[in-house]
Formats: structure tokens, C-alpha cells, sequence
């Protein structure tokens, strides 16, 4: 390829530039979600001048005038005259953990040490860690971006396969595997009050902080838990419904799990797979979707995986002999593969 047939320098310059200004503006973010900036702004609908909001939360107006002008150059905030507002639907964007919409937790994740950190200092060795080996923070962290994923997949997401909220809603057994800390069992009890919930988690930590949170839900009488890998869970009695949130990709065994989730599903079950969709092609990979997704890579390598295209769980369910697959792309970083168990 000669110069003539790419793009010029004049064009590669901005285009390098825009990353450093993302960066400036994740970082903006970050601080902005850490230091209150943005709560204290989505709790005044006249908007604040940034001496008003450095006073409001007890900061440095100086600093606190610098971080506005970044905000809105991000466009997370407009501006009046000299008063700052949230720009539309941040709040739910970045402030409403509850929302299927927020993207909130994104931003603190990358900027953890497991991320791109630890990436870098052990990328000469290769050194690979694992769930038990991860911060408290971290772990606290990836639950509050696996939580939107939970949000929009219960009910919501359910809905999309044919006949299953039926038999939920009727009551059966539900097992979570890789049920990290708990979110997605306390969901699925509220939503489907008739049904029993198997958490299973290989971490002991992350399965402590579910049977926390399950308690202050005041659901342990339906919720059981099962410590284990799912390459050695065994599931008694049988259920209805196995799921898994961005968690399959991880599995050292991928196909062990799947005959576990097969054996211990009813006949007619399901397993409802959801996850994020790793682009197919260079387009994908380019997209937005697909460079953050590229970013969440450098964690999963250094637990010794990769995200995978959503086909490959296609391929899985077929293997292992699963009926009636379907799939649904819930937003452009979560879709939705499912199957039966042969009647
Ligand atoms: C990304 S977190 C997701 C947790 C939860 N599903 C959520 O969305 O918040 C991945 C979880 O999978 C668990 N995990 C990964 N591979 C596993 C395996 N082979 N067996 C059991 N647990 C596993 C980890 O311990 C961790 O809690």
C-alpha cells in the first residue's frame, strides 16, 4: 500500500488526538462521579455556578471551575451564563444504577488496577491472575456493570424467549451460574416471587457478598447457594431455567459447563446465555461498542480468556444438542443466545 491509498497525516493527527481527548473526558467523569461533582449537579435543576457547587460539596472552586469546563466540553453538563447543568439523561446515564439504560460503572472499571495497570507490568511474564486474587474494589466494581446486563435482562430480556416467562411466573427453579455478588438472584426473586434460585459462584468472596445481599433482601428462604466451579457443579433437582451473565466466556471449560447446565436443566429447560457480543470483523472492532470491548479484554486475558463472538455460543448450544436456539441483541455490548433441552 502506498501513502496515496490511506489517509493523510493531516487526517491521522485528529483522528490520534480524539483518544487523548477521551481520555481527558473519562477522567473527567471518574472525578466527576467519585468527588459528588455530578450528583450535587443532578440535585440542582436551577444549576450551579462552580463556586456554588465547589461550596455545595466542600471542594476547591479554582479545581472545581477546571473540572466544569472539561464537563462540558465532554458533554455531561451545559451552561448558562455561569451556571452548570447536567446535560439531558446524563443522570440516568451515569447516576441511576437501577437503570437497564446506565453506564455508570464503566468508567470507575477502567480506570481500576486489574485493567490496563497490571496488564502493563505483567506483560513481559504473562502472569495471569484469577477472581480471588482481585481487590475487594474490583470486585465491587465489575458487580456494578454486570448489574444494568441483569436489569435488562429480567425480565426484559426473558420476554424475548418464546414461552419461558410462562413457566416462571408459574414457578419452577431458576439457577444463576457465575452469579458473582448476587445482584441478578436478588432480581430474580422479585421478579418472579413463585420461583427457587441456585446461586453458583466459584469465588468464595463474591458468593459471601451474595448471601449478604440476599439476606438484607430478605429472600433466603428461596435462595440457595453452591460454591463450585461450574465445571464441577452438579444441580439437584432439576430447573427450569439456567442462565449466566457475562460470565460464559470465562469458563475455563467451556464445554464441560455446558454438559453441566445440561444435566441440570429439565426437560424442555432452558439456558439463556448473555453476554457481551465481541465484534465479528475490523468494523466491529472499530465501532464504539467494539473498542470498549476491546479495553475489557485486557482484564479477561490476564484471567486467561477473551469476550466471544456471539456465534461461538450458537456453535456451543448446537454441540451439546440444545433445541429451538434463538438469539437478541439487547444494546450494542449485550445480546442474548438461548436453547432447550431436548424434551
Ligand atoms: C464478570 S463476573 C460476573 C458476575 C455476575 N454474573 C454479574 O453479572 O455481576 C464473573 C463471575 O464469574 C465467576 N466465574 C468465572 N468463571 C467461573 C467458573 N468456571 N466457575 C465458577 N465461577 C466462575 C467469577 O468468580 C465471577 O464471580
Amino acid at each position: 500500500m502506498t501513502d496515496q491509498d490511506g489517509p493523510t497525516l493531516q487526517e491521522q493527527a485528529p483522528a490520534l488526538l480524539s483518544h487523548a481527548a477521551g481520555y481527558a473526558s473519562h477522567r473527567t467523569i471518574s472525578i466527576g462521579l467519585r468527588h459528588g461533582l455530578l450528583e450535587a449537579l443532578a440535585d440542582a435543576a436551577e444549576g450551579l455556578t462552580p463556586e456554588e457547587l465547589a461550596d455545595d460539596i466542600d471542594l476547591d472552586p479554582f479545581y472545581v471551575a477546571v473540572w466544569c469546563r472539561s464537563a462540558l466540553g465532554a458533554g455531561v453538563c451545559t451552561r448558562t451564563d455561569d451556571r452548570y447543568r447536567l446535560a439531558p439523561h446524563i443522570d440516568t446515564l451515569l447516576l441511576d444504577p437501577g437503570s437497564p439504560a446506565y453506564i455508570g460503572g464503566i468508567f470507575p472499571v477502567f480506570e481500576q488496577h486489574e485493567m490496563f495497570d497490571r496488564f502493563a507490568s505483567v506483560l513481559d511474564s504473562g502472569e495471569r491472575l484469577w477472581w480471588d486474587q482481585c481487590s475487594a474494589d474490583w470486585i465491587a466494581g465489575v458487580a456494578g456493570t454486570g448489574a444494568p446486563f441483569y436489569t435488562r435482562l429480567v425480565p426484559g430480556g426473558l420476554r424475548q424467549v418464546p414461552g419461558l416467562l410462562d413457566r416462571l411466573e408459574a414457578g419452577s427453579r431458576i439457577v444463576d451460574t457465575a452469579c458473582g455478588a448476587g445482584s441478578g438472584l436478588v432480581r430474580l426473586a422479585e421478579h418472579f416471587p413463585d420461583c427457587e434460585i441456585v446461586g453458583v459462584d466459584g469465588d468464595g468472596h463474591s458468593i459471601d457478598l451474595a448471601e449478604k445481599r440476599v439476606n438484607e433482601a430478605g429472600i433466603s428462604d428461596r435462595v440457595t447457594f453452591q460454591a463450585s466451579p461450574l465445571e464441577e457443579m452438579a444441580i439437584e433437582p432439576p430447573a427450569t431455567l439456567v442462565i449466566n451473565n457475562i460470565s460464559m466466556h470465562e469458563c475455563r471449560d467451556i464445554d464441560r459447563v455446558t454438559e453441566n447446565v445440561l444435566a441440570a436443566l429439565e426437560p424442555d429447560g432452558w439456558f439463556v446465555i448473555s453476554d457481551f457480543p465481541f465484534p465479528e470483523d475490523d468494523e466491529g472492532l472499530r465501532s464504539v461498542p467494539g473498542r470498549i470491548m476491546s479495553g475489557i479484554q485486557f482484564f479477561e486475558a490476564q484471567i486467561d480468556d477473551q469476550l466471544l463472538p456471539r456465534s461461538a455460543y450458537d456453535d456451543l448450544l448446537t454441540r451439546h444438542g440444545f433445541t429451538d436456539l434463538g438469539a437478541h441483541q439487547l444494546t450494542p455490548v449485550h445480546a442474548l443466545t438461548w436453547g432447550r433441552r431436548p424434551a
